[in-house]
């Protein structure tokens, strides 16, 4: 991870488009980790993430033709393209994710011109933190400000939400694109996926830190997983409308949850119903217990999410139980989870900050042994949403 000043793109950006004389605009757009609320998005239901201090850098700047030039310092790759003739990559490329939100301008019949890019991102790729939201809010919040759009934060929170499951082709829910979007320094998002009403909830952690550990295990089926999951909930919709109508998961309240015993007769589906409805009831006491600075309870919801992710979810997996489980056993360790939509990517802790070089060599140290592969460790800052770089 790096952070990159202003300075350095800009020269990057001079070595590849010239004329010194017409600086770039910089923008920065931030990372994501969710506290809590794993996989209720989609559901409706409630999330609780904050952006974090690793995020996507990008320096753009107009031209007077009608072709975008992008590149990124990530990976060798350059693309020229006319604003009319953009087509998707079918390799699937990350270039999707800039070249979907332009569509979206497009198709609101918004006015763009030709534009020169260079994006720089310093989040791990496909650790589940939201590279993807935030390439494409990054890339939404710029063409805003330089064609002066007039577009909200909503508006291009939804944009980019859109690019990705319409143009990318991966059906993720809001939450991702709202945190990078909405973010505040110091401050997590109590988000309604329902209503999108949010709260700004200020995270104080005392003494503790975040700690995000990377399994650094490829994600494979992710994608396929992730609309298998979907579709069982919709098939709980389904079984429970047949008493009781509703539309999404999350409108039976926790203190309803026995009615899906008598409703869902297939187990697999009972369980998926199970962890939606049972994860949304901790995200609202979560908030609750952060407010009142009780950590130890937050950590333990933080625990309990994970546990319903494994049973009753089933999107964990080895390396990410293994990081779990053995960091609870770990000195100063007060809850661990995994972190987005799971199979791999990164769990999230909550450490004491007198134990982290501890919980960094020992669960480094274990998971090695476990599981073949090298964890990477993060300590975040909750960072404010996309803008220009400060
Ligand atoms: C991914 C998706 C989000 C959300 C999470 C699981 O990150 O992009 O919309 O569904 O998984 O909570």
């Amino acid at each position: 991870m790096y952070n990159m000043t202003g300075g350095q793109l800009s020269e990057k950006f001079f070595e590849l488009y010239g004329n010194r004389n017409n600086n770039p605009v910089l923008f920065f757009s931030p990372g994501r980790v969710n506290l809590i609320g794993e996989h209720t998005d989609y559901n409706r239901g409630f999330v609780f993430p904050c952006a974090i201090n690793f995020g996507t850098y990008l320096a753009i700047r107009k031209t007077d033709d009608e072709i975008i030039k992008l590149h990124t310092l990530n990976f060798n790759f350059s693309l020229e393209t006319s604003l009319t003739d953009i087509k998707r990559d079918e390799d699937g490329e990350w270039v999707n994710y800039p070249l979907g939100v332009f569509m979206e301008f497009l198709n609101k019949k918004l006015t763009l011109g030709g534009v020169e890019l260079l994006f720089s991102g310093d989040i791990p790729n496909a650790a589940g933190l939201s590279s993807s939201a935030s390439i494409e809010m990054v890339t939404a919040v710029a063409l805003n400000e330089l064609f002066q759009t007039g577009l909200s934060m909503l508006d291009m929170v939804m944009m980019s939400q859109s690019a990705e499951n319409n143009f990318a082709g991966m059906n993720c829910g809001i939450m991702d694109q709202f945190a990078v979007g909405f973010g505040e320094k110091m401050k997590a998002i109590f988000l309604n996926c329902d209503t999108l009403e949010y709260e700004l909830v200020p995270v104080e952690l005392n003494d503790y830190q975040l700690v995000i550990t990377n399994t650094n295990k490829r994600r494979e089926l992710t994608d396929s997983k992730y609309n298998e999951r979907r579709s069982e909930c919709e098939r709980a919709v389904t079984d429970i409308s047949s008493e009781v109508r509703i539309n999404h998961l999350s409108e039976i309240n926790i203190d309803r949850i026995g009615i899906i015993d008598n409703l869902i007769d297939n187990e697999t589906i009972r369980r998926r119903a199970h962890h939606v409805i049972s994860e949304n009831g901790r995200v609202v006491q979560a908030v609750d217990l952060l407010k009142k600075n009780d950590l130890i309870g937050f950590g333990h919801l933080m625990n309990e999410s994970h546990d319903s992710l494994k049973d009753d979810y089933e999107v964990t997996g080895f390396e990410l139980d293994t990081l779990v489980y053995e960091a609870r056993t770990l000195d100063g360790v007060i809850g661990s989870r995994m972190t987005g939509a799971g199979f791999g990517g990164c769990t999230v802790s909550l450490v004491h900050k007198t134990k982290i070089n501890n919980f960094i060599e020992k669960l480094g140290s274990i998971y090695k042994k476990k599981t073949g592969l090298t964890a990477d460790f993060y300590l975040p800052a909750i960072s404010p949403g996309a803008g220009y770089l400060l």
